[in-house]
């Protein structure tokens, strides 16, 4: 029987919209291989909604997002919008739009395909076989605590102000993803906080460590963000899932995705209690080349591919489409970003038609 599901497309800036019209046609005929009958919609978001609407999230797209199955977002943000106020920057649709959805959980794979071992900065030996999942907490946090702002002192000195806070429910919820993330993975959790300095964080570690109590299955580490950052580049094969705060994971995210030589080849999903998860890209609008071909459309494609897993429970979708992208590296192509000697330089869009004929193969 055909599935239905209606999906909610925000090209948003940049390099977006490229990588996104690749990614639809591959879905569209991964749908028809599979049964699958997707119903796209498509809303504005970041600096192009800013420009038509005066908003970074206009209310009709949260309101599509809402009533559809799963949103799959490119990327938003420019130098075009970096100096307007703050609640007319890009970025502020994207938190706004995480928050209204209620997406708490972000959940940002680092894998070494080894195909691209030579691309990554770090010794073969070193990232060799890594696959780390970081659980990233993605609606409180600094990104949200009040008070924020710039407020004037008395002296009139400006002061710049942002808290860092969780609630206990918080933690609890982020943490049971985590834990039930590692379950599902190598057994292995390590969380991350700043608990030799911020009660903030102290916090964190009580209600993860008694939660432990509730997956034995699971073996529990702790490190400080410092010396995460550090362990990262020095030997990151002894992470498997990594549960963390919304900042840190911030940073952390991109330090494990570049342990893979390009951050051009990470997806993301971020999933809330119910429907409609959001999956995007970690890498961002890359300004610098964008209506130029040349972006990398993988980690966009494997965030379809996440779409599918974790947002629609299509997994055989899922698998085929990744396949596909290890196939097409096999096969020696290779967008900018992950060129290295010897292999067939492609655009964006070259790349998707790569995909589709090995689909269709
Ligand atoms: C990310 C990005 C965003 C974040 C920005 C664009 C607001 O860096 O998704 O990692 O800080 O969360
Ligand atoms: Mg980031």
């Amino acid at each position: 029987m055909t599935r239905q599901y209606r999906i909610t497309l925000l090209p948003g800036d940049g390099i977006g919209p490229e990588i996104l019209a690749v990614t639809v046609d591959i879905l569209k005929l991964i749908g028809t291989q599979l049964d699958i009958d997707f119903q796209f919609q498509e809303a504005l978001i970041g600096g192009s909604a800013i420009d038509e609407t005066g908003k970074p999230l206009p209310k009709e797209t949260l309101q599509m997002c809402r009533n559809s199955d799963a949103v799959l977002l490119a990327a938003i943000g420019g130098y075009k919008w970096d100096n307007l106020p703050r609640e007319q920057r890009p970025e502020t649709g994207l938190l706004a739009i995480r928050a209204g959805l209620n997406l708490f959980a972000n959940l940002r794979p680092a894998t070494i395909l080894p195909q691209l071992i030579d691309a990554s900065s770090l010794k073969p030996e070193i990232v060799e076989g890594v696959d780390i999942m970081v659980v990233r907490e993605l609606t409180g946090g600094i990104y949200f605590g009040e008070p924020k702002g710039i407020f004037e002192t008395e002296t009139g000195e400006k002061r710049g102000v942002n808290t860092m806070a969780y609630r206990e429910s918080e933690i609890d919820r982020i943490a049971k993803v985590a834990f039930e993330t590692a379950q599902k993975r190598s057994g292995k959790l390590c969380s991350v906080d700043k608990a030799n300095v911020l009660d903030v964080s102290q916090l964190w570690r009580d209600r993860v460590t008694s939660m432990a109590e509730k997956y034995p299955d699971v073996e529990l580490s702790h490190l400080y963000v410092d010396n995460a950052a550090m362990q990262l580049v020095r030997e990151p094969k002894q992470f498997d899932t990594i549960v963390t705060g919304n900042l840190f994971g911030d940073i952390l995210s991109d330090a494990a995705a570049m342990l893979t030589g390009s951050i051009g080849m990470l997806p993301s999903a971020s999933l809330g209690l119910e429907k409609p998860g959001l999956f995007e890209p970690v890498h961002g609008s890359a300004p610098d080349i964008a209506g130029q071909d040349k972006a990398n459309p993988l980690a966009q494609v494997l965030s379809a591919a996440m779409m599918l897993r974790y947002g629609l429970n299509e997994a055989k979708a899922a698998t085929r489409l990744e396949k596909a992208v290890l196939e097409a590296l096999a096969q020696g192509y290779r967008t900018g970003d992950i060129m290295s000697q010897g292999m067939k330089s492609v655009g964006c869009k070259a790349m998707g038609e790569v995909l589709l004929r090995i689909l269709e193969s």
